[in-house]
């Protein structure tokens, strides 16, 4: 039997990793839009994948819950990949909340439970969490360890203490980041392993919206003025997975790794550092 592969987000993120990875497994590709769901299963079993789309959402328990029985159907989930999301010009600041930060949580404690020995994850974060002021010791252990259905009742996570979708999106990736590291402690009884990526600048139909939307601008200068110059594809996240997933990050758990082209470096002490 194949080694079980549960994407979440049927978008240029998640398919360039599955691409990288997926070969000789079995992939569940989840997504709420079925339309890019079919695309990119077709995209994958057209060059040689067993890719089967599944409607899901990635905001609802139940639908990961669902998922992860599907998965299962074919047999042990061994690897997980959280590409599913959504941006700060795409979404309310409740959608951001629902999908980036519980449904994350969510996904990560449920595939937990479940993963196969040896197995690992990685959920895609943000550097966009990095450029947000550090928050108290007390915050961030709220953020990792909170029980997932009392998450959005934190203080910090009430709307009325959120400024703009971005501050959401900046929490919400925060948070990822937080949950990878304690849940990364109980996927490690099963001799599993969870990390996270923060890409930056990525080109992908999320960021094209982000261009286009009203911190365009901002965005734009972003990777003109990280050390990279230029912003940076799929494939090059992928790069990055491929490592993650194999024996080679045996030791390696619990962690984000920054691939952003230097912008996170830029923002805090360069060219890019908000004038004060
Ligand atoms: N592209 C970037 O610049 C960038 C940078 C940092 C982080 N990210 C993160 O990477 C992840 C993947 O984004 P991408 O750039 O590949 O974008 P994308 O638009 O190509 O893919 C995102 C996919 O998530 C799906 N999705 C949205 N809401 C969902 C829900 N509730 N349930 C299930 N699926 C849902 C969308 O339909 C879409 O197919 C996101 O979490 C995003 O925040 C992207």
């Amino acid at each position: 039997m194949n080694d079980v592969m549960l994407v979440t987000g049927a978008g240029q993120i998640s398919l360039a990793i599955a691409r990288r990875i997926g070969y000789g497994k079995k992939i569940l590709l989840g997504d709420k839009n079925m339309e890019n769901c079919r695309t990119i299963a077709k995209i994958m079993n057209d060059a040689g994948f067993d890719a089967e789309p599944f409607e899901m959402d990635l905001s609802s328990r139940e639908s990961i819950l669902a998922m992860i029985e599907k998965a299962q159907s074919f047999g042990e989930i061994k690897y997980m990949i959280n590409g599913a999301g959504v941006s700060p010009s795409q979404a309310s600041i409740e959608t951001i909340l629902k999908v980036d930060l519980y449904g994350t949580a969510v996904l990560l404690e449920e595939v937990g439970k479940v993963i196969a020995k040896g197995g690992c994850g990685v959920t895609i974060s943000s550097q966009s969490g990095w450029r947000m002021p550090q928050l108290t010791a007390e915050q961030d252990y709220q953020l990792a360890m909170t029980p997932t259905e009392e998450l959005l009742d934190l203080d910090i996570l009430k709307p009325k203490n959120i400024r703009d979708t971005l501050h959401a999106y900046q929490l919400a990736k925060r948070c990822n980041e937080k949950r990878v590291m304690s849940e990364c402690v109980k996927w490690g009884k099963s001799g599993a392993r969870l990390n996270a990526i923060a890409p930056g600048i990525i080109v992908t139909p999320l960021a094209i919206d982000e261009f286009n939307g009203i911190r365009g601008d901002f965005y734009k200068n972003m990777f003109a003025k990280c050390p990279a110059g230029r912003p940076g594809t799929a494939d090059e996240v992928a790069n990055v997975a491929e490592l993650l997933m194999s024996d080679k990050a045996a030791f390696i758990t619990g962690s984000t790794f920054l691939c952003d082209g230097g912008a996170t470096s830029s923002f805090f002490y360069g060219p890019l550092r908000p004038k004060q």
